[in-house]
């Protein structure tokens, strides 16, 4: 199965683990999407049993690039905290814990990193030039900023402080479904999240993503903001489909075309 257009994504979530593989001259998946619900409690080496399982569903050959994505900032390959899995992940270098479990080199990126990848690469976000801000709305706030194409990691606009509260604690989507508020009450928070956003970083395009975009109509058009604000295209296939591209071009350096 060795083919230099296809890579290996997982997404790691608080309630599922995913994984299939990516066809990365479309970025649609080249496979089924395997799904592992996230063993309680979340520890790395929990986690990285599920990753082994994964991996070994699908029989993957030696150099074929894996990517991992994290609810986390991962700087360096290093966990630097975890808001939304078990805490004891803060300071765990993943490419060591892969390569010890698996034996084999991983590609580790925050979750929303590769969502905002992918949806340059492949979906609303393509050929934007200008920044880009692709926010995931789900059990937290994920954020990427792209700037005519290139990516500056680990952004964690979700833990701005707004009001005195993390900003995730007041607008995801699960606290909405928490809360038991309707979208136009959730929308009352987004709207101050996203004119805070705004007014800090004049972006050219909001992409709205998570699971929650599928429902975009529901909220995003009761938004009031200067920036055009979409619904990803990708919805929840961004993540895996963006970890492994960037997997892809950490082993070889570039993308195939
Ligand atoms: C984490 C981010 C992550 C986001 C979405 C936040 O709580 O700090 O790293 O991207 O949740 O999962």
């Amino acid at each position: 199965m060795s083919n230099q257009n296809i890579a290996f994504g997982i997404d790691i979530g608080g309630s599922g683990i995913k994984g299939a593989l990516v066809d990365l001259r479309t970025g649609e998946f080249a496979s089924e999407r395997i799904r592992i619900p996230t063993p309680h409690p979340s520890t790395p080496d929990a986690v990285a049993a599920t990753c082994q399982e994964l991996i070994e569903h699908f029989d993957l050959p030696d150099d074929m690039p894996i990517g991992i994505t994290f609810p986390a900032p991962v700087v360096r390959d290093t966990v630097l905290f975890m808001a939304n899995l078990d805490p004891s992940w803060t300071g765990v270098n993943v490419n060591q814990l892969m390569w010890k479990r698996l034996g084999r080199k991983v590609h580790a990126t925050n979750d929303a990193d590769a969502a905002g990848y992918a949806e340059v690469l492949y979906g609303a976000a393509k050929e934007v030039s200008g920044t880009v801000i692709v926010t995931t709305l789900g059990t937290g706030i994920g954020s990427a900023i792209i700037f005519d194409g290139t990516l500056l990691p680990n952004t964690e606009l979700g833990h701005l402080e707004i009001d005195g509260k993390d900003a995730e604690s007041r607008a995801s989507a699960a606290q909405r479904e928490n809360r038991g508020w309707s979208f136009k009450q959730w929308a009352k928070r987004l709207q101050r999240y996203y004119s805070h956003v705004e007014m800090l970083f004049s972006p050219d395009l909001f992409v709205v993503g998570g699971g929650i975009s599928k429902k975009h109509q529901k909220y995003l058009p009761l938004l009031e903001l200067s920036t055009p604000i979409v619904p990803a295209k990708l919805r929840n296939t961004a993540g895996i489909v963006g970890v492994a591209a960037l997997a892809a071009r950490h082993q070889t350096g570039e993308l195939p075309n």
